[in-house]
């Protein structure tokens, strides 16, 4: 017979699947990555957060026995006896970590099954995409009993066409696995905390056949007196007129579309973003019936020798790092709660934050383009990657790919990193160069960057990576890990770089409230005599062109037991609560109020 689609095998729920080793081969394809992203900065959304019901499976049942096919009787039509009830499971909050949800789930490493029904009415739109602001590490959609997609990656959201498989009523299944892998990204050892769950938004996207699918737009120009708008749609209307206005500066043009890619240079005179003004401008993009309506702010970063600039102006970086993650929500922040680290830093006195070691949540950027603060985002490529892995360089790229397709339009993210603290190998300098090529390539506007190491051998900074990097990244611990301060003046003396050098971590850990002498480790005095150490120092030496210490407020973190840390590193200048500023937070907040 002429091509009849092979009908999935139904199984059935027992004997057929407790042997079959191969049962997750069916579920990588299709792979979900960058190319499948649609540009939503400024787009209706409908959330589909909310009460989800939820179950830990750690066995993969759920694949194993395919319980998304809800086979409920055998062949002859008898009712067959099922491990699964999906509307009498616990009801969870989405986005959630179930770590933080439930002390039994809080070291849980394995799959987590969401799922719950929602009505679907057409209004008068033709394609409809599922949402997912990010899911960590592993994710399988379901939707009516298809397998739709799986993403790999913990950090990036990801999207996935539903028009064809919609119906009235419909039955939503969200499989999350956090298990840490030796080739992914990041690897199994990390100085954080392995959160699990769906923990970024969920939604729906309608839009017409043919929608706008990306939006790049840049201030051109030596005067910054142009903004050059790229489109490019996706459907069946590849030539067409696009509209586009800024009303505050009385910008009304069209944009030709011609093969689905349409761009303009327009001449406009946009006030500057900047974090003393983070002017934002309302941009409305229309095509095809097609609307997206963002607050865009402009602004240009160079960097030129040994000097960084904003707008043309020379610019000190003073910064701090910062985890994605609070006490209560674990990685699923609340937007008061971003806020609140972004308050706390500006009341540091710091122009830019370090959102290590992965992509945070969009929210962040959003935030920081409306509070005024630059933003050093990174992908998870930390410690022993799996450099040799051609999957792994794959996923990494995505990673990188999806974080700058997400955020290249948010004014206050200004560099883009490729790392922390990699090994200065062969394999980890092929890895490494093909991806800082490739954010380039993406996104020539922006610097690349990333977290190096200092080579401790012959005391000087020193990593064959700089080569392709703008910005040279450089953790170091002097008075703390590595006790002789001397050595970092050395280090500082013997090194000589063509480009600008951020000291992307340095500090000393402190339990909130401990206080003693500063011979004494873990008191808040000691931390405070490092860091006003650390700042005499790196004060001193001009191509140091930016600060972001270790960190802003205490996190969890299993490799750290000792009987102050108890899970928590300690190195914050605030405590894991964010309600006590140890000593360091006013050494720093001194430092940059005087730089
Ligand atoms: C490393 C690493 C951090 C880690 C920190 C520490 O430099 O980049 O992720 O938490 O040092 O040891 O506290």
């Amino acid at each position: 017979m002429k091509g009849v689609k092979k009908k999935e095998k139904k199984v059935k729920n027992f004997v057929e699947n407790i042997h079959d080793e191969e049962y997750k081969k069916a579920f990588y394809r299709p792979l979900l990555t960058s190319e499948n992203m649609v540009y939503d900065i400024g787009r209706e959304k409908e959330s589909l957060n909310g009460n989800w019901r939820f179950q830990i499976d750690q066995n993969d049942t759920f694949l194993r026995s395919k319980w998304y096919q809800e086979v409920k009787e055998d062949a002859s039509g008898r009712e067959v006896p099922l491990d699964y009830d999906f509307d009498h499971w616990e009801e969870v909050k989405v986005p959630s970590c179930w770590n933080v949800m439930n002390d039994r789930y809080f070291y849980y490493e394995g799959t987590g099954i969401y799922t719950r029904k929602f009505k679907y009415k057409n209004r008068g739109e033709d394609r409809v995409f599922l949402k997912i602001g990010a899911a960590n590490y592993e994710t399988r959609v379901f939707l009516n009993r298809v397998f739709l997609g799986y993403h790999r990656g913990g950090s990036t959201p990801f999207y996935l066409e539903i028009t064809d498989y919609l119906k009235k009523e419909n039955r939503l299944h969200i499989l999350v696995d956090n298990r840490r892998q030796a080739e992914f990204v990041p690897m199994t050892n990390t100085d954080w905390f392995n959160y699990g769950g769906l923990y970024r938004d969920v939604e729906l996207i309608r839009t017409p056949e043919t929608y706008l699918k990306d939006i790049t737009l840049q201030l051109t120009g030596q005067n910054y007196d142009g903004i050059k708008i790229t489109l490019e749609v996706d459907g069946t209307v590849k030539d067409g007129l696009a509209e586009v206005a800024i009303p505050e500066l009385w910008i009304t043009d069209k944009i030709e579309i011609k093969n689905g890619c349409g761009e303009k240079l327009i001449k406009a005179r946009p006030e500057l973003w900047s974090p003393e003004n983070p002017k934002l401008y309302e941009v409305n993009i229309g095509y095809n019936g097609d609307e997206i309506r963002g607050k865009i702010g402009f602004r240009d970063i160079q960097v030129k020798g040994r000097d960084i600039y904003l707008n043309g102006k020379k610019l000190f970086f003073k910064g701090v790092a910062c985890h994605e993650e609070s006490v209560i929500n674990g990685k699923a922040l609340t937007e008061e709660e971003i806020r609140e680290n972004f308050r706390l830093a500006k009341e540091m006195n710091c122009n830019y934050l370090r959102l290590a070691h992965y992509p945070h949540t969009e929210k962040a950027a959003r935030i920081a383009d409306e509070m005024g603060i630059m933003l050093w985002e990174e992908i998870p490529v930390y410690w022993a990657i799996d450099f040799a892995n051609p999957a792994t360089i794959q996923d990494a790229k995505n990673q990188l790919a999806e974080m700058i397709q997400r955020d290249k339009n948010r004014a206050s993210v200004v560099i883009w990193s490729v790392g922390n603290e990699n090994p200065d190998t062969d394999e980890r300098l092929q890895f490494m160069k093909e991806l800082a090529l490739k954010a380039k390539e993406l996104d020539p506007t922006r610097l690349v960057s990333a977290a190096c190491l200092v080579n401790h051998v012959d005391n000087k900074i020193e990593d064959r990576l700089a080569e392709y990097l703008d910005i040279i990244g450089i953790n170091e611990y002097y008075g703390w890990y590595d006790p002789d301060f001397n050595t970092l003046v050395e280090i500082l003396e013997n090194s000589k770089p063509d480009k600008p050098v951020f000291i992307t971590e340095f500090g000393a850990g402190a339990l909130a409230g401990h206080r003693g002498t500063i011979n004494e480790l873990f008191n808040e005095d000691y931390q405070g005599y490092v860091y006003q150490r650390q700042v005499e120092v790196l004060g001193q030496i001009p191509y140091i062109k930016g600060l972001s210490p270790w960190i802003l407020y205490d996190f969890r973190c299993p490799r750290r037991t000792n009987r102050y840390q108890h899970g928590y590193n300690l190195k914050g200048l605030l405590s894991k609560d964010k309600r006590h500023k140890k000593l360091a937070y006013y050494v720093m907040k001194e430092f940059y109020k005087n730089k």
